[in-house]
C-alpha cells in the first residue's frame, strides 16, 4: 500500500511540474523578439516560483537562479512547494535567454526533480560535455579521449560512417578546436546559439539528427541535461571547469569533492528522476508557446526515469476570464 502511494505520488508530481514549465514558458514567451533578456528570464522565473506553490513536495532548489543575494526568487537553498516528500529540485525557468530575445529557435522552460541528495550540487561555472543518445554500448565515447577517435567509435556502434554524424556544438570562439577536429575527421556540424540543453537531448532522439553534442557550457545546464538522459535514454559525461581557486572552494562548499572528477550521467542526476520542459520558441524537442485571442497553446515533455516514459503534452489555456498573467 504505501509503496502504490508512493507511485502514484510521483506519478502525479510529473504532471505537476507539467504545469510548473508551462507557467514558465507562456510568461517568457510574451517577451520573444522584444530584444530583453532579463525582462523574459524575470518573467519566467516569476511565474515558476509562484506555480511550484501548488506542488506537494517539501523541495529545496539545488540547481536555481543564483545564491540567495543574487536572485530573489529559485535561488539555491530556496525551499519550495507546499509540504511533502523532501525533493532536490533543479530549475532552469528559461533556458536560452538570448534565444528569447531574439525569437530564435530552441528556448525551454526545464525542471527536473529527484529525492533529496540525488543531483550533482553543481556551481554556476562552465562544464566540459559529452553526450550521446541511448541504446549504444557503455563508454563508447570518453570525454577525454580524442575527438575524431570518439567519432570513429561512435559511427562503429551505430554502423554509419564518420561523415553520417552530426555534432551538434555552441557556436563560441572556444569552441574553434573542437569544431576544426570534427571536420578533419569527417564529422558534420550542427552549430547552435545558444540552450545546449535542447542540443544535449537532441542526441537521444533520432528525429533530431543529432549524434553527439560536444563543448562547454553552463554546469547547471549539464546536470538538468543529465537529468533528461536518465529518463529518455543516453550517456553522458561532465567535468567542472574552473576558472580561479574562489570557484573551486565554492564548489566544496556546495559538497564537490573532487573538483576534477569526471562525471557520468548517474553521478550527476542519481535516483529516481522526473524531468519536464516546454517551449517556449521552437525547436528540435518541442514546439514554441502559441497565443491566440482567449488562450495559448504549450507543448511540453514530462519524463519519468523510473518507467522510461516520455509524455508529451499538448495543453490549451483558455484565458477568457482572466489574463494569463493571473493563470
Ligand atoms: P541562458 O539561458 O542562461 O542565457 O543560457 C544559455 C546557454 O546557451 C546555455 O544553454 C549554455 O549552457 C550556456 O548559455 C553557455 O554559456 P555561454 O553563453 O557563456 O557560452
Amino acid at each position: 500500500m504505501e509503496q502504490r502511494e508512493a507511485i502514484n505520488l510521483d506519478r502525479n508530481l510529473a504532471l505537476d511540474l507539467a504545469r510548473v514549465t508551462e507557467a514558465a514558458a507562456l510568461a517568457a514567451s510574451r517577451w520573444m523578439g522584444r530584444g530583453r533578456k532579463n525582462e523574459a528570464d524575470g518573467a519566467a522565473v516569476e511565474a515558476m516560483r509562484r506555480a511550484f506553490d501548488t506542488v506537494a513536495i517539501d523541495g529545496t532548489v539545488v540547481i536555481g537562479e543564483g545564491e540567495m543575494d543574487e536572485a530573489p526568487m529559485l535561488y539555491i537553498g530556496e525551499k519550495v512547494g507546499h509540504g511533502g516528500p523532501a525533493m532536490d529540485i533543479a530549475v532552469d525557468p528559461l533556458e536560452g535567454t538570448s534565444i528569447v530575445a531574439k525569437g530564435a529557435p530552441n528556448a525551454l522552460a526545464v525542471v527536473a526533480l529527484a529525492e533529496a541528495g540525488n543531483f550533482l550540487h553543481a556551481p554556476d561555472i562552465y562544464m566540459d560535455k559529452i553526450a550521446i543518445g541511448g541504446g549504444l554500448p557503455d563508454g563508447v565515447v570518453d570525454l577525454d579521449a580524442a575527438v575524431g577517435e570518439n567519432l570513429k567509435n561512435l559511427a562503429l556502434a551505430k554502423s554509419r560512417a564518420v561523415s553520417d554524424l552530426v555534432v551538434c556544438i555552441l557556436d563560441r570562439d572556444r569552441h574553434a578546436e573542437i569544431i576544426a577536429k570534427c571536420r578533419e575527421a569527417g564529422a558534420r556540424i550542427m552549430l547552435i546559439g545558444d540552450g545546449d540543453v535542447a542540443g544535449v537531448i537532441a542526441t537521444a532522439q533520432p528525429e533530431s539528427g543529432v549524434d553527439m553534442y560536444l563543448g562547454s557550457g553552463g554546469a547547471p545546464e549539464g546536470v538538468l541535461a543529465a537529468a533528461a538522459l536518465r529518463c529518455i535514454g543516453g550517456q553522458m559525461q561532465g567535468r567542472l571547469m574552473f576558472e580561479n581557486e574562489a570557484q573551486v572552494a565554492r564548489a566544496r562548499s556546495m559538497g564537490v569533492a573532487e573538483p576534477n572528477h569526471k562525471y557520468t550521467t548517474f553521478e550527476m542526476a542519481k535516483g529516481d528522476v522526473v524531468f519536464a520542459a516546454t517551449g517556449v520558441t521552437s525547436g528540435a524537442i518541442l514546439r514554441g508557446v502559441r497565443w491566440f485571442g482567449t488562450g495559448a497553446v504549450t507543448h511540453s515533455v514530462v519524463m519519468r526515469s523510473k518507467s522510461g516514459t516520455v509524455r508529451y503534452i499538448e495543453a490549451h489555456h483558455n484565458f477568457a476570464t482572466k489574463t494569463w498573467a493571473q493563470v
